[in-house]
């Protein structure tokens, strides 16, 4: 009989969604909505829709595998060196080639309670183990992990900010952190929401990647690009660690018409911004009347909101389908009696929020 490595088997294995036709025929429903997975509700930009259109006659060559003309814009407008810069298929690719480049079974990578999903899961899939900060108000407690670094830690990773707790690491928080770990332990900071957030005390990464620290910044094309579909994210770190990680990198992780459309989409300053609105509004929608109908939420920086029923969230998830609304339980987080629920257009939005009112008989 066939057996995976040793720890594979301890895996949990990611469990998708159903597509979207599949449940709406499943529960005889048209015209369900879908805020389960922290997309862009606008959709992709015009101006990446026409330059995925124009690749397409030719993705009978392989891409770029550098992503030259994306590695040198992307440098451009961040302001760094093109060969601080490393593409994925997804940023989860990029998180994926952090944990194989910088770990080994025995090794310890730290990571908060309810940190993203995908940390422990590359953590293991390597032999390494994840030791775990508690998260008693849903936020990392920089504090705490920075205790439980020990000599056998490589990568502490964490989301500022972070899914599915939707909460943000400070400014000052960040610094107490960065001026005291050892320069050898990689520290991942995902910033996949980085657009959304509109708040003086939030730290952009990048400042302080010059500090001799090995620290990997992870951003993302699938959020406020709308281009989750093409899969494409990025890591910038030294030169050196960057180095490393290409050594590690399938050549042609990235495809060419996601380089295409992403180019086009940095361009694109009017979907950007309008999209930052659209979810600004809803966010402040949603509060707003989550507040009226006592539904505890925590404040959130993204582009979701994560409510707490006080119980067993299944049968709500379940009624919520039925009523055409779509939404993401987290109890595989260990919260077990929230729900996720990404913001959408307005008026789904509404829909969800008519939805919960009839489920929850407020
Ligand atoms: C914390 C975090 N990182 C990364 C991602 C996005 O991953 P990708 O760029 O692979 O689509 C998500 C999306 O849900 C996320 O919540």
């Amino acid at each position: 009989m066939i057996s995976p490595n040793e720890y594979v088997k301890d895996l949990i294995p990611y469990i998708p969604g159903k597509p979207i036709e599949e449940l709406e025929r499943e529960l005889g429903i048209r015209g369900a909505v879908k805020l389960a997975s922290n997309e862009n509700p606008l959709g992709p930009s015009a101006l990446a829709l026409r330059a995925i259109e124009k690749s397409l006659t030719s993705i009978n060559r392989y891409p770029d595998g550098d992503a030259f003309y994306l590695k040198h814009k992307l440098a451009d407008r961040l302001g760094v060196n093109p060969e601080k810069l490393i593409f994925g298929n997804g940023s989860n690719d990029v998180i994926d080639i952090v944990a194989r480049t910088f770990m080994k079974a025995g090794d310890e990578a730290v990571m908060g309670e309810y940190a993203f999903i995908v940390f422990p899961i590359v953590t293991k899939a390597v032999g390494a183990s994840a030791v775990i900060s508690p998260m008693p108000n849903l936020t990392h407690d920089l504090k705490d992990i920075y205790s439980r670094i020990t000599p056998r830690t490589k990568v502490v990773f964490f989301a500022n900010p972070n899914n599915p707790t939707g909460t943000m690491v400070k400014t000052d928080e960040l610094e107490w952190f960065l001026e005291r770990v050892p320069e050898n332990i990689v520290i991942l900071i995902d910033e996949a929401y980085f657009e959304y957030v509109d708040e003086p005390e939030y730290p952009n990464s990048l400042n302080y990647l010059d500090l001799g620290k090995s620290i990997i910044t992870v951003r993302t094309f699938s959020k406020v690009y709308g281009l989750a579909g093409l899969r494409l994210g990025f890591g910038i770190s030294t030169e050196d660690i960057v180095s490393h990680m290409h050594r590690v990198r399938q050549p042609f992780n990235t495809n060419s018409s996601a380089q295409l459309a992403a180019l086009a989409a940095l361009d694109d300053h009017d979907h950007v911004s309008r999209s930052r609105l659209v979810n600004r509004e809803g966010l402040l929608y949603l509060t707003r009347e989550l507040r009226k109908i006592d539904v505890p939420y925590t404040p959130s920086f993204t582009n979701f909101i994560l409510i707490d029923l006080k119980r067993n969230p299944f049968p709500v998830y379940d009624s919520l389908l039925r009523e055409g609304v779509i939404v993401r339980p987290v109890a595989n987080y260990g919260l077990n009696t929230h729900l996720r629920v990404s913001v959408g257009l307005p008026e789904e939005n509404e829909r969800f929020i008519w939805a919960i009112k009839r489920v929850l008989g407020s």
